[in-house]
């Protein structure tokens, strides 16, 4: 091998696809890979892949306009994913948006076969739980693939609830889960249709803590990623 092919190689190896996954609808998989996703593109080469039918990045990314931070591939076939790292791209991080229905799961399980990682984001509710463990379960766990689960829309006004819910999820159901979560704000609520990202969101009282979260929560996801932190990249 020259030293060309070596390093090109070595640089594509370091591409990471990162499944934005839960079986489970409306549990902030789109919330997470367009926010985890501007917030990785202050340091890192991000692209956005959407291939879900909704198309809801595709909505959102279009209000962005040109404020938006990485790159972004909506309305596209999850088998393009497999020819990803033959293509001579250069991305430290591809953040997958995937369906949230259960029809859709041959989409979902390709975009799995093609991952490095998966990101399973989790609202705080009793009937999240089942479809989400099923998730893990059925698809994620049997393709032995790395995984954590991020719990989003924690109440700020609940005592205790995030850390209820990850007690619950190192005990009762042992799954690995991100240490920082995203709390619920009405600024992320609002953002796919004021096309916001929390790199052009104005830092306010209002939106401090959302910028604060998804930084953290993306910091802690970088980290995962690190072969030091791993071991096995
Ligand atoms: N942390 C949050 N704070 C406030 N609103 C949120 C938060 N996370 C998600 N939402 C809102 O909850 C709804 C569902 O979120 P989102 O669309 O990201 O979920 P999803 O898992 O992609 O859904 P689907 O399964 O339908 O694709 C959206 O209206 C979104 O704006
Ligand atoms: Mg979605």
């Amino acid at each position: 091998m020259t030293f060309d092919q070596t390093a090109e190689s070595h640089r594509r190896q370091r591409m990471r696809i990162i499944a934005v996954a839960n079986q489970k609808g409306g549990v902030g998989k789109t919330t997470v890979t367009m926010q985890l996703g501007a917030a990785l593109s202050r340091l890192h080469r991000v692209l956005v892949v959407d291939v879900d039918r909704q198309q809801s990045t595709v909505w959102w990314a279009e209000n962005v306009r040109d404020r938006l931070p990485f790159d972004f591939a909506g309305n596209q076939s999850p088998k393009a994913l497999a020819g990803l790292r033959e293509l001579r791209i250069d991305y430290d991080y591809v953040l997958v948006d995937t369906p949230g229905n259960l029809e859709d799961t041959p989409a979902l399980e390709t975009v799995l076969d093609a991952a490095d990682y998966v990101l399973v984001p989790f609202t705080p509710e009793p009937l999240a739980v089942d479809p989400t463990l099923r998730t893990i379960h059925r698809l994620i766990e049997p393709r032995h693939l790395r995984y954590a689960v991020v719990l989003n829309r924690i109440d700020p006004r609940i005592p205790d609830q995030a850390d209820t819910w990850r007690v619950l999820f190192d005990t009762e159901f042992g799954h690995p889960r991100f240490e920082h979560y995203l709390r619920q704000y009405k600024a992320l609520a609002d953002a796919p249709i004021l096309g916001h990202l929390v790199t052009n969101l104005r830092d306010n009282r209002r939106t401090r803590g959302v910028i604060a979260d998804a930084t953290q929560v993306a910091a802690e996801l970088v980290e995962q990623l690190t072969p030091a932190h791993s071991g096995r990249w």
